[in-house]
């Protein structure tokens, strides 16, 4: 029996996880759980889960309240510091479902108390990969990767990890895949939330169509896998059925097929890798039909490029992207800016970056994420929408 902690439980990967989990209590025990808006999803869990001893959300007042309807959970708001409630949870898996920089500060709190950190908050390694893989060589932690494609390579490479000539990670393209840039002048929110193969949050799904997503993930497995760039390729593929492969010296590939759904990845995470077998059938193969790969245009897709910026000056220049393209994608879903706009603005805030900090604490990325933050709002105040 596992001691679980869920962060970010009110979020699509947080809802899949609980789904896991309600399907094998014998197995997992939910004891931890943070939402951040959505108090009456965490009503619901504390209702569902009589386990759950640490509990988070943002309004303070609610907090107060829960506090009385659950004398024995202990509940943390925003004026106690999210941090400061991560600082108190003790279990044996962390699953990090958190959206954008929220989510460093558990996972490098998981690694330091040797937890097993489930991780579907990619942010955390385009922020701080560097630092999390020194925090690795002294700790008992271990990452499973959550996100689909880092998943599939797991996979892959413990079938085989001699001889590999290259990862391979699919894209679908995001919602504007069809588009040309002159096309994308004029896209709308509602367009661009409605991807065409995956359902999930709103920051990542807008970061699929302008292959931000993509570029997080290059960094992921950079630090995942211990990869140099350059064997780190990209390909679109329609269908999100080949969730990413690994091409070996002998020219032959190995790749995970599975339908794009998270459970699977999820579960895979949860189990430590061994899982039941039977937890989600599929006996869809039937029904596969044609795959479809076209090879990734990075003048189409121009912010791709800053993967190699990030992964060769290292240092603070995951977090200002990360921090940068986060208020983007506020500012996009708020009208203040439009689509294509997000990819100017970005590629302005990067070019300012003095990378001369190269002392890797939490605090410091902390400064650095408020100062990229404080930065690129300025720029969307001048600029304003076109
Ligand atoms: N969704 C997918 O299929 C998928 C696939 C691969 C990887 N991922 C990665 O998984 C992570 C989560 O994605 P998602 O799609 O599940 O996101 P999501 O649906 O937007 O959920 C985000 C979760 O984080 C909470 N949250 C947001 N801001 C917070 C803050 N400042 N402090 C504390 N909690 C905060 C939200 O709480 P409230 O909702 O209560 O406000 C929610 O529980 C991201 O890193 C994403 O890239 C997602």
């Amino acid at each position: 029996m596992k001691d679980i902690i869920l962060l970010g439980a009110s979020g699509s990967i947080g809802k899949q996880t609980i789904d896991i989990i309600k399907k094998d209590l014998s197995s997992f025990n939910l004891i931890g759980v943070s939402v951040f808006n959505n108090f009456l999803y965490l009503k619901q869990l504390l209702h569902e889960f009589s386990t759950i001893r640490y509990a988070f959300l943002k309004d303070d007042d609610i907090k107060n309240q829960l506090k009385i309807e659950y004398p024995n959970v202990n509940f943390y708001s925003l004026e106690d510091g999210f941090n400061n409630f991560i600082d108190h949870l003790k279990g044996d898996i962390l699953v990090n479902a958190l959206m954008g920089f929220s989510g460093l500060y558990p996972s490098i709190f998981a690694i330091k108390n040797n937890m097993i950190l489930a991780l579907a908050n990619k942010e955390s390694l385009v922020v701080g990969g560097e630092y999390i893989n020194q925090l690795l060589k002294d700790s008992k932690s271990k990452i499973y990767p959550i996100d689909s494609e880092h998943s599939a390579i797991y996979k892959c490479l413990k079938q085989k990890n001699d001889n590999v000539k290259k990862i391979i990670l699919t894209a679908s393209g995001g919602a504007f895949r069809n588009l040309s840039r002159d096309q994308l002048k004029d896209v709308t929110k509602k367009d661009a939330l409605n991807h065409p193969t995956w359902s999930m949050g709103k920051r990542i799904t807008l970061d699929s169509d302008t292959m931000m997503n993509k570029c997080f993930e290059i960094i992921e497995a950079h630090y995942l896998f211990k990869m140099s760039y350059d064997k780190i390729g990209v390909i679109l593929h329609d269908e999100s059925m080949i969730h990413s492969m690994v091409e070996y010296l002998d020219n032959t590939y190995l790749a995970e097929i599975n339908k794009p759904d998270m459970h699977n990845p999820i579960a895979y995470a949860l189990y430590e890798s061994n899982y039941p077998c039977d937890l989600y059938k599929n006996s869809d193969y039937h029904k596969f039909g044609n795959y479809h790969f076209h090879l990734l245009d990075e003048e189409r897709f121009p912010l791709i490029k800053l993967a190699k910026d990030v992964i060769e000056n290292k240092g603070i220049y995951g977090c200002v992207l990360n921090a940068c393209d986060e208020e983007c994608c506020f500012a996009f879903l708020n009208d203040e800016i439009s689509f294509l706009q997000i990819e100017e603005i970005i590629f302005t805030v990067m070019s300012k970056i003095k990378n001369d900090e190269f002392i890797l604490n939490y605090d410091l990325y902390e400064k650095y994420d408020y100062q990229a933050r404080q930065l690129t709002r300025k720029i969307i105040k001048q600029i304003g929408v076109k």
